[in-house]
């Protein structure tokens, strides 16, 4: 055990926690400023993504809403943090609970914890470091998982059918459980999505029971499902029905000259008396007594030990995300789960509906703000198609002058009266134009006036600009789904 200054101030009220059974070993909400300083940048990469605290670009409460945000796009991230004192998986419940928010709309990534040994270096921890346990959700595509890995003599064993995570765009509590007597328990808010033992949802551990291998098949035992019926006899004769018959059909070609072609013979057919090898029927054996099997007994190779009696001193993440935003919050190592309870229904059960009312308000404003603009688009199409008409009109009236041109080769009288009939019409039309155009003019003015003050207040509501891109997002009900 290294001796810094944080394991001496913790050395104390560990000396008295350890003497009651439920301890804490881990606990994280990231409402503190300073609370990425305990998180260790891996050196064993270059790039190592950056985290930062951050709530998302909406939450329920601005401060408990925190958490460890995973900031760069398409990076490896590599980060570990102690624990309060080391845990020993020996004798001992293990809880691992903690909050993914992929507010990102996830495409692919993974946001899940490892547990490290007391002997991991930060600074050189990558995807290859030892681990005794990692959890959490795994999302690529259409696939979706939660993993629980354990190791186990020096492998790491999947669960032998992962449980799906949630990869809605909210708040997620996973929560893994694995009790002492090497039974679990996976719960995803709260409600458990698997249970069992170690021994059936894992492949790491001998069989149980197995068949017991000194007992023989008694010599009496009938495992002859069916047996030939002896009242079925063969025919007589039935050997001697040719396969092949002379094609009674067949003649002679008259065109079939002995001497040159040779004695001519009728080609063969299939006989249809021919039934195949003659074989004897069979029935059901009144005697079956079924297939026979050893008796189980208990596998005494059977063995648990070794199995998760590691000791833990870190708590470490180490994913790969394509798009950034993963939020990682309220993560909680304990050997107590009404421990873990009470922390997940502080920090976030309580926060669930407005998280989700929040959403949703959001949701409906980006889709208000989208028919806004396609309502502005569509009465600007149809502006500019009245205008471009207006300009045909006034291109209609051009030529009209140019008739005029023409009409001064009319006797001057005529032509006098005329002009005068024509300029008062010009003025009235030109009046017309001027005063249409004013009033779109103005139309547009307001218009835009009232869509700008819209805007801003609902990037005031939000308090945070809100990209566009999260056009496609699901929404809360998407995720409930998914149960
Ligand atoms: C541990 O792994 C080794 C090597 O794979 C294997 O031979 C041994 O049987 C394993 N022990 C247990 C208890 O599973
Ligand atoms: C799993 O949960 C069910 C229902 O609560 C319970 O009956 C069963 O005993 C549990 N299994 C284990 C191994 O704890
Ligand atoms: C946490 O909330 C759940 C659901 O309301 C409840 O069943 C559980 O008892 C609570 N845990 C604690 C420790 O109060």
């Amino acid at each position: 055990m290294r001796l810094n200054l944080f394991s001496l101030a913790t050395l104390l009220p560990t000396v008295f926690i350890s003497s009651v059974s439920s301890k804490v070993f881990f606990k994280e909400d990231f409402t503190s400023d300073d609370s990425l300083k305990a998180w260790v940048k891996s050196e064993a990469k270059e790039n190592i993504g950056a985290i930062e605290l951050s709530s998302g670009d909406w939450y329920a409460d601005k401060e408990n809403s925190r958490g460890l945000k995973l900031a760069q796009d398409a990076h490896f991230y590599d980060y570990s943090a102690p624990l309060i004192t080391p845990m020993s998986l020996k004798d001992n419940d293990l809880v691992l609970q903690f909050v993914v928010k992929y507010q990102q709309d996830i495409d692919c990534g993974g946001a899940y914890i490892k547990l490290l040994p007391p002997t991991a270096d930060p600074k050189k921890f990558n995807g290859d470091s030892e681990y005794s346990i990692m959890f959490g959700p795994d999302v690529c595509g259409a696939d979706s998982k939660i993993h629980a890995i354990i190791n186990y003599n020096n492998t790491n064993n999947e669960m032998i059918k992962k449980p799906l995570a949630r990869k809605d765009q909210l708040s997620h509590q996973y929560t893994l459980w694995i009790k002492k007597d090497k039974t679990y328990e996976i719960r995803v808010d709260n409600s458990i999505l698997r249970n069992g033992t170690l021994a059936d949802d894992w492949s790491m551990l001998p069989p149980k029971e197995i068949h017991d291998p000194k007992e023989v098949k008694p010599a009496d035992w009938d495992d002859r499902k069916t047996i030939p019926d002896e009242k079925d006899v063969k025919p007589e004769n039935y050997d001697d029905i040719p396969k092949k018959i002379v094609d009674p059909a067949a003649s002679k070609p008259a065109e079939w000259d002995d001497d040159m072609d040779g004695d001519w013979e009728a080609p063969l057919i299939d006989n249809p008396e021919y039934k195949g090898e003659w074989k004897q029927k069979e029935i059901e054996n009144p005697d079956y007594k079924g297939v026979w099997t050893a008796k189980l007994i208990p596998n005494p190779d059977y063995s648990e030990e070794g199995l998760l009696e590691q000791e833990i001193g870190f708590i470490g993440i180490d994913i790969w995300t394509v798009k950034s935003g993963t939020i990682f919050d309220n993560i909680i190592l304990t050997n107590d789960f009404e421990e873990a309870s009470e922390f997940g229904n502080k920090t976030w059960a309580a926060f669930v509906q407005t998280e989700i009312d929040v959403k949703d308000k959001l949701d409906k404003e980006e889709q208000e703000k989208r028919e806004k603009e396609a309502a502005k688009a569509k009465a600007e199409a149809e502006a500019e198609a009245e205008r471009k008409k207006g300009e045909d009109d006034k291109d209609a009236k051009v030529d009209d002058k140019d008739l005029e041109l023409e009409d001064d080769l009319k006797p001057e009288s005529n032509v006098e009266s005329e002009k005068k009939e024509e300029s008062a019409e010009k003025e009235e039309s030109s009046e017309e134009e001027k005063s249409a155009e004013k009033e779109e003019s103005s139309e547009e003015q307001s218009e835009e006036k009232e869509e700008s003050s819209e805007e801003e207040e609902s990037s005031e509501s939000t308090e945070e600009e809100v990209s566009s891109d999260k056009e496609e997002s699901s929404s809360a009900s998407d995720g409930k789904d998914e149960l």
